[in-house]
């Protein structure tokens, strides 16, 4: 199956969703929580829902996980800059994929922060500067990647300095099976993905749906 992908902070909605999928096409995925038993529950539970049981995903430590090659953040904005700078050394040299939306409900809406770094992805990548930092599933709604049952149909913005981890990582994103990814070059193109994310739950909100994003013309 390869080398593991790693998950920080993948024991919540995104993380747990993002590994099921992946697991589902067949990849390896590893959990990572700040306990380790929690990511090794979360590991089973993801396990009893795939066919046959296998055991693709694993739980683990935060700091085990950034030991992989290729790693995502599952984090809460909030939480990302205090556990990254932990793991910034780990994560030197590795592809690190940024998910985080930074927003506030301060209306009682959700509305997109404005960052002096652009975007949560740029504040990762100063956080890591030796990663290869891409970002990407902004717009993706972890509870239709939790349901197998549904089919997934939609696309995914993939933005990244260094183009060799970005089309990995697109590659990655395209092993979902009905989720396409949409290369949208350098990486302070991720501030319109997480741009975008309020807007989808608005929408959410008025047409009672669940809606994802499709870019036409290509
Ligand atoms: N949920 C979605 O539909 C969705 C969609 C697109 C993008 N996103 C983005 O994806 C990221 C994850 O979303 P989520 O809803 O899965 O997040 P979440 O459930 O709030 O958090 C994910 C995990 O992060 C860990 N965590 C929480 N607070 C922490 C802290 N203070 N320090 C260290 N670790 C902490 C927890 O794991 P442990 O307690 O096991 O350590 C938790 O299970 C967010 O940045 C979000 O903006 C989410």
């Amino acid at each position: 199956m390869g080398e593991p992908i790693g998950i920080i902070g993948g024991t919540g909605p995104l993380g747990t969703g993002l590994a099921l999928r992946l697991a589902a096409a067949g990849l390896e995925v590893q959990l990572g929580s700040r306990d380790p038993q929690r990511a090794g529950e979360a590991a089973r539970r993801l396990n009893s829902l795939l066919d046959g049981g296998v055991a693709a995903v694993t739980g683990g430590r935060n700091d085990e996980v950034a030991d992989r090659a290729l790693v995502l953040v599952a984090l809460p904005y909030d939480a990302v800059r205090a556990t990254l700078q932990e793991l910034a050394r780990s994560l030197a040299g590795k592809i690190v994929v940024s998910t985080a939306v930074p927003m506030s409900f301060a209306s009682g809406r959700p509305e997109p922060v404005q960052l002096e770094a652009g975007s949560a992805a740029q504040e990762l990548a100063e956080l890591c500067p030796d990663s290869r930092v891409v970002g990407a599933f902004q717009t993706v709604a972890a509870g239709q990647l939790l349901d197998l049952r549904l089919q997934l149909d939609e696309d995914v913005l993939v933005g990244g300095d260094d183009r060799q981890a970005r089309k990995e990582v697109a590659t990655l994103v395209e092993r979902i099976e009905g989720l396409r990814a949409v290369e949208s070059g350098p990486l302070a193109t991720c501030r319109y993905a997480e741009g975008l994310t309020p807007l989808l739950l608005r929408l959410n909100r008025l047409h009672h749906a669940q809606t994802g994003i499709r870019i036409t013309g290509l």
